[in-house]
């Protein structure tokens, strides 16, 4: 069968136009700013306005349209959307839908919601990945858009500091003739064991949502940060070590790590456990937080704008979160 390569053909983002400091939080919960820039390396975090305009699929669709831009296509020639999320503008119909309609396509592309929290975008990418590799289809847009400011406990102050809203996308597609872009390996893996960590009960089929649940505040996502910090270093070390070996390149070939941007001790023990150097990681929560599935993709783009991801380079994804899933992706930009 004929393969084909991969090539990013474009990337995009959008973070809200409202920013809260850590020192706005210290009103609203007990908490202070060294605290939370010496635990976690964030000092803001962008929210999106609940009036509209700013929800994840709006997001997505400003996003994509610079995508659009750098990829030089037309909207109508993107095959598939694949959209992470764990905080969709609605239950049905999927994000990737909406954001179609919001788009304008007319092309009736495959529209799917990715459902793998933190690691969403890193599973679109590999998915879209194998599908233009076997020929299925030509363009994916990608996305990870996330509002968490909903869906956080904002009188929580272990969990409502942590996370901010925002929207990264990607277009990949087929390399042509000649490029050397290629993804060299990938790996998608989940331990549902350890779900418990990082989850939100209430609210699906299980336990519909109720008034009472809304008086508690029982409904919102609830996380356990020292179990999730210790299986994430773990986790992010082993796949970003699994796709190195699996492509047959060494830690020297590594231009730059683009690690999910949880908190910066994360990424530190992983860039240690890894033997990377820190220089290599790309980071910053310092400006938006852990905003789930769209800190990848963000953090990706925000690289290629600076300059500091050019072409040619190689670069590695590594995505953990809720479920417990985990991604990561070594590709030549
Ligand atoms: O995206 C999915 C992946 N996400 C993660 O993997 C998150 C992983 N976890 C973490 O990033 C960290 O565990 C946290 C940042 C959530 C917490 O950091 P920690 O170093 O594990 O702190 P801790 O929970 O052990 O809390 C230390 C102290 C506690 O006080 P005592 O019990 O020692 O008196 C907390 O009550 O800090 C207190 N504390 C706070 N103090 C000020 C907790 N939250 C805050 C706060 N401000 N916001």
């Amino acid at each position: 069968m004929k393969t084909y390569e991969i090539k990013v053909l474009g990337t995009g983002m959008y973070a809200p136009k409202k920013i809260v400091t850590n020192v706005d939080l210290e009103s609203i919960v007990e908490t202070n700013d060294q605290w939370i820039y010496e635990r976690t390396g964030i000092r803001q975090r962008h929210i999106s306005s609940t009036e509209g305009g700013e929800f994840p699929t709006d997001m997505a669709y400003h996003a994509t349209i610079d995508a659009l831009k750098a990829a030089n296509i037309e909207a109508n020639d993107i095959d598939l959307i694949l959209f992470g999320s764990c905080t969709p503008d609605v239950k049905l119909p999927n994000s990737a839908s909406i954001l179609q309609v919001k788009l304008g396509m007319t092309n009736n592309c495959a529209c799917l919601d990715i459902a793998a929290a933190c690691s969403g975008f890193v599973y679109g990418f590999n998915m879209a990945t194998a599908m233009i590799q076997t020929g299925m289809i030509k363009k994916a847009l990608i996305v990870g858009s996330e509002m968490l400011s909903r869906e956080v406990n904002w009188k929580d102050r272990n969990s409502c500091i942590l996370f901010g809203d925002g929207c990264g996308v990607a277009i990949i597609g087929r390399a042509e003739e000649g490029s050397e872009s290629k993804v060299y390996s990938s790996v998608l893996t989940a331990d549902g064991t350890g779900g418990e960590f990082f989850d939100q009960p209430i609210g699906g089929a299980v336990t519909p949502l109720t008034a009472s649940h809304i008086e508690e505040g029982s409904h919102f996502m609830q996380m356990k940060g020292k179990e999730m910090f210790k299986v994430a270093t773990r986790t992010l070390a082993e796949n970003a070590q699994k796709v190195i070996t699996e492509a047959g390149l060494s830690l020297e070939d590594i231009d730059w790590v683009v690690p999910h941007q949880a908190n910066i001790r994360i990424i530190e023990t992983t860039a240690k456990l890894i033997g990377i150097d820190m220089d290599k990681m790309i980071v910053n929560i310092q400006n938006y937080g852990n905003t789930s599935a769209a800190t990848v993709p963000i953090a990706f783009h925000e690289a290629i704008v600076e300059g500091k991801i050019k072409r040619g380079d190689i670069v590695l994804f590594d995505a953990f979160g809720a479920g417990l899933t985990a991604g990561a992706t070594l590709l030549k930009y």
